[in-house]
């Protein structure tokens, strides 16, 4: 047990898949695993171990923005030994050719700032997936006919922004999406030498205002599941 994970040692695989929402922890995890069993109920975040196609797989909810993912992301790899940690999430598109319902496959991100900021202070240093999981993740993503792009994103501190400069100068210079946890997953991943990737599903769109209706939400998702598991077991 650790501060904010009530799973026992051992009870985490060494493969974590990270979605912002613990509901979708528990969906995905009711959906893509067998046996799977509830490993955290700490403060509602809910997380599930179970297998996929005989691997062992743990679904943990990650919580919104980086502070929140920082925590439970130290925690697995301090405390629990995660090697392999995906985030599964959603993101606003920024680009016209980026479509609601696409898949984002993070290769970098661009931040303001993360809990990592007074670390490396007047450095801007860029997290990075990492390139293995990324090339595994973009053939299953072909493999299962997903509409997929490969490039940067930025992690943002606030959904509701009041710089909607800083959002224009990411469309001007090709950031494909925005999200609020992937730069700090790639950061503590990097730190502790392990391997991280962010697949993101465009739910809603910053150009076009669409937003991806409820009862598509599912399959959409899924499909984005489906991606991170083919990545981390290929
Ligand atoms: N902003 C930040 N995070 C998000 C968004 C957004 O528009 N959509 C989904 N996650």
């Amino acid at each position: 047990m650790t501060i904010h994970i009530g799973a026992k040692p051992g009870e985490i695989a060494e493969t974590v898949l990270m979605p912002g929402d613990p509901y979708r922890a528990k969906w995905a995890a009711e959906t893509f695993l067998d046996d799977a069993v509830c490993v955290n109920e700490v403060r509602g975040m809910l997380g599930f171990t179970g297998t996929w196609k005989g691997n062992r797989v743990t679904i943990q909810g990650s919580g919104m923005g980086m502070p929140s993912l920082s925590i439970y992301a130290n925690e697995l790899i301090t405390e629990y030994n995660a090697q392999t940690l995906i985030r599964i999430g959603s993101c606003g598109g920024m680009q016209d050719h980026v479509g609601v319902r696409d898949v984002i496959l993070a290769s970098t991100t661009t931040t303001l700032s993360t809990p990592s900021r007074g670390i490396f202070k007047e450095l801007n240093y860029a997290p990075t997936a990492d390139f293995d999981l990324l090339h595994k993740a973009f053939h299953a993503a072909e493999r299962l006919d997903v509409k997929t792009h490969v490039g940067g994103i930025y992690s943002s501190d606030v959904f509701y922004d009041e710089r909607p400069d800083l959002t224009e100068q990411m469309m001007r210079h090709g950031i494909l999406g925005v999200e609020m946890e992937a730069a700090e997953l790639y950061i503590l991943a990097a730190r502790h030498k392990r391997r991280a990737l962010a697949v993101l599903t465009v739910s809603d769109h910053l150009v076009t205002h669409e937003a991806l209706p409820a009862d598509q939400r599912e399959r959409s998702f899924g499909d984005m599941v489906e991606i991170a598991l083919s990545a981390a077991f290929a």
